[in-house]
């Protein structure tokens, strides 16, 4: 209980700090952004990244599901995943987002599989149009990094502006509070 309760101390501190900034850094009126975290996420490290950064933004958050889901064994999800890209099918995902034209940046969360994004998050964005919009990429990974993905999400989204992207290592997702506070208030600054 402890534990949880310094945790949660910790993100409302850090909450205020990226807040701050973004109504008034340097004491300048900034202009308001709309914000979204949109993200899939298979095993829940992705997950704990998005709702950071929902809690630090205040932002809208959608959570990219897929009709069938995926085994949850790893050596099982692993063969489907090979098979779809194989095959050059795309999982389907579940409907219910239709608000690509309402907000300034969006930051994009996908786990790394095979050095790219998840295979939902291209059924996605392959529907969605961000023209226009800047798009923040995050990833959890086993050690790859971004791997391909700031090029992958610009080829599905061609008019959109794809900032550098972070990468979270998934044995440290949980101890990120201040690196995700530091990234976010950088991505603000040049998302103005
Ligand atoms: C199908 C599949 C492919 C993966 N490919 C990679 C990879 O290329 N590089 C890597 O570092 N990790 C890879 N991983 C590990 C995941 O990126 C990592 O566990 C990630 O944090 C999972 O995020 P999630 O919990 O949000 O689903 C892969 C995992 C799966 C299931």
């Amino acid at each position: 209980m402890k534990k949880i309760l310094c945790g949660a101390l910790v993100l409302l501190i850090l909450a205020g700090i990226v807040l701050a900034q973004i109504v008034s850094p340097n004491g300048k009126e900034e202009k308001t952004l709309k914000i979204l975290v949109v993200y899939y996420s298979h095993s829940g490290n992705t997950r704990e990244i998005a709702n950071m950064l929902k809690d630090l933004t205040g932002g809208d958050i959608f959570e990219i599901q897929t009709t069938a889901p995926y085994p949850a064994e790893y050596n099982a999800i692993v063969k489907q995943v090979k098979k779809e890209k194989n095959s050059g099918i795309k999982p389907q995902i579940k409907n219910g987002f239709a608000g690509s034209q309402n907000y300034d940046l969006v930051f994009l969360g996908s786990p790394c599989w095979f050095g790219t994004i998840a295979t939902p998050v291209e059924t996605f964005l392959s529907r969605q149009d961000f023209s226009g919009k800047t798009i923040v990429p995050f990833v959890t990974s086993g050690g790859s990094g971004l791997g391909s993905i700031e090029r992958d999400i610009s080829v599905l989204q061609p008019s959109a502006n794809v900032a550098p992207g972070r990468a979270f290592n998934r044995s440290s997702v949980k101890s990120t509070q201040k690196e995700i506070a530091d990234w976010l208030a950088s991505s603000l600054r040049q998302a103005r």
